[in-house]
């Protein structure tokens, strides 16, 4: 299964809540996944308690690594996926071990900024990563009907297209959040995006 890394130049984007709330996601359709937490603010950590999992088991499918290591090589039956801290070099271990990486972004004007400087790095260290795709940027804390985010969401098309990425479905503002809620349905849709990119023999061992 990949690794999927989550990754950003800019702190606060929701990095952490995108890493958590699709593993939740993925593991509710019955995916076992690894969270890797490789920010020392140990965010994960930190929502994991609040869950009242301290020990880092969410889960019996979802469950955060104890040594913060990348399991190495990757399982072929688990979902990993890791958290970063803000990252202003391509080369950092989270984004070499992923598949797939993931920017969030919020829809303001000097996060536009930020975003179009990290996909630049991300361009320029592409040949370290021969195997990772950045699935796409994913605009985090939108509200459909401030016209603000609405005009800075076709910026973050424009500034994806530059750098031939696609722009995923936006995660909505809400207040779920700081109930760890999955109530609203919020970051489901990146797993689901996940599971439909899993390859056919994957998907028919899993119904067999
Ligand atoms: N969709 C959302 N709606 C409302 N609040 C959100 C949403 N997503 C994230 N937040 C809030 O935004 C804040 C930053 O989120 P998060 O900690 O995931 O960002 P981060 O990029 O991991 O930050 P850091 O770089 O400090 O690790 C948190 O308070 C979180 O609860
Ligand atoms: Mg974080």
């Amino acid at each position: 299964m990949p690794t999927v890394t989550i990754a950003a130049r800019k702190g606060g984007v929701g990095k952490t809540m995108t890493a958590l709330m699709t593993s939740r996601w993925l593991a509710r359709a019955g995916r076992d996944c690894t969270l890797v937490d490789l920010d020392p603010q140990r965010g994960l950590w930190d929502c994991a308690t609040v869950l009242g999992c301290p020990d880092g088991r969410l889960t019996r499918r979802l469950r955060l690594a104890p040594d913060g290591r990348i399991p190495q090589p990757p399982t072929a039956r688990h979902y990993t996926i890791i958290d970063t801290p803000p990252a202003t070099d391509g080369l950092m271990p989270g984004l070499q071990a992923a598949d797939y990486i993931v920017v969030p972004v919020i829809p303001e004007a000097q996060e536009m900024l930020a975003l179009g400087k990290f996909l630049a790095v991300l361009d320029a260290t592409r040949h370290e990563r021969p195997c990772a795709k950045t699935l796409g940027v994913l605009p985090v804390r939108y509200v459909h009907h401030w016209r603000a985010h609405r005009e800075c969401l076709v910026e973050v098309g424009r500034v994806a297209a530059d750098h031939g990425i696609e722009v995923l479905d936006p995660v909505p503002h809400s207040q779920a959040v700081t109930r760890y809620s999955m109530a609203g349905g919020l970051w489901r849709s990146l797993a689901s995006r996940l599971i439909a990119l899993e390859p056919a023999s994957q998907s028919a061992a899993r119904a067999a």
